[in-house]
């Protein structure tokens, strides 16, 4: 029985889908059951990490577990999570983490994950850590912009990412979480391709069918649109730095990671932006 956390999400999802293709029995940690809509093969399991009394019998009878959290606590909660596992009995520990280009936290968000992984580290249970990029997701955040106005705003100027597939993340996850020989390994993953903004939305573009306009802002203008967007002070904090970072240039470093571990290319980004299509119509 393999735990997944973070079962609901954008990389759970997917996490818990390519863990049923490879005939594993999947256990699906979610805040409310009642709203998870997973496969029925999978058992769904209450459990909050803000309530620990809860992990505890989430991780019962587990082999292994995924662990995905997000936010300012999910250093204390993650270990909170290793913990009980190590307790329980559970085996192996495969982390979504977030990539540090040349070794070095660059986000306030990789700064979180780098504390999780050390608490981790120190807990006696074996462990991996995905390390990705940026996701080819976060354009959903683009779509009222899109739909409303034709239009995506940002403030990464020129600078290239090289943006991930949430399912090849989750393919990385389950080959760590399924085959011997991952443990004590960290792994950066990228895509294949570095893109500007710019070049992202003229894929946009062609997918969705309709002319979409890359508008540069500044990061005034950024941090004034995520507080009408209703994103917490933490989170816009975290986010600024790294767009600075991105644009440095420095961020658009692709690594082979990702083929070497699941030995495929990964997917590009017009292959995304061809399946979530119609969510900017
Ligand atoms: N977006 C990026 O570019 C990027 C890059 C690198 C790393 N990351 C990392 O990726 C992770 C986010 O992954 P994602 O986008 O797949 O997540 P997501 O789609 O935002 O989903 C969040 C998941 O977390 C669960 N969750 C939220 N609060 C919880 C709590 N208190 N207790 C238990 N579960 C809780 C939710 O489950 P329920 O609602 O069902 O409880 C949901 O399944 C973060 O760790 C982030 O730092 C993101």
């Amino acid at each position: 029985m393999i735990l997944v956390t973070g079962a609901t999400g954008t990389v759970g999802r997917e996490v818990v889908a390519q863990l049923l293709v490879a005939g594993e029995k999947v256990r699906a940690l979610t805040r409310n059951p009642s709203r998870a809509h997973l496969d029925e093969q999978v058992e769904l399991v209450a459990g909050d990490f803000n309530q620990p009394e809860t992990l505890a019998k989430a991780v019962e009878g587990v082999e292994s577990i995924f662990s995905l959290a997000f936010g300012p606590q999910l250093a204390i909660q993650e270990a909170s999570l290793a913990q009980a596992g190590q307790k329980a009995g559970a085996q192996h520990i495969v982390k979504l983490s977030a990539l540090r280009p040349g070794g070095e936290a660059r986000s306030t968000i990789a700064t979180w994950h780098l504390a999780s992984e050390r608490a981790i580290q120190n807990m006696g249970i074996a462990w991996t850590f995905v390390q990705p990029g940026a996701f080819m997701s976060n354009a959903l955040n683009w779509r009222d912009t899109i739909k409303s106005q034709g239009k995506v705003f940002s403030n990464y100027g020129d600078g290239k990412v090289a943006y991930i597939h949430p399912r090849d993340i989750a393919a990385v996850a389950v080959h760590a979480l399924t085959e011997p020989g991952h443990e004590g390994k960290a792994y950066q993953v990228t895509g294949p391709e570095a893109l500007s903004v710019g070049e992202v939305v003229q894929l946009l573009s062609e997918a969705v069918g309709k002319p979409i306009e890359y508008v540069p802002i500044t990061d005034d203008a950024t941090r004034e649109g995520m507080q009408k967007a209703g994103l917490p002070a933490f989170l816009i904090d975290a986010l600024l730095p790294y767009a600075s970072f991105v644009r440095t240039g420095k961020g658009a470093e692709i690594l082979p990671t990702v083929e070497e571990v699941i030995g495929r290319r990964p997917l590009t980004f017009a292959d995304w932006a061809r399946e979530h299509a119609t969510d900017f119509w």
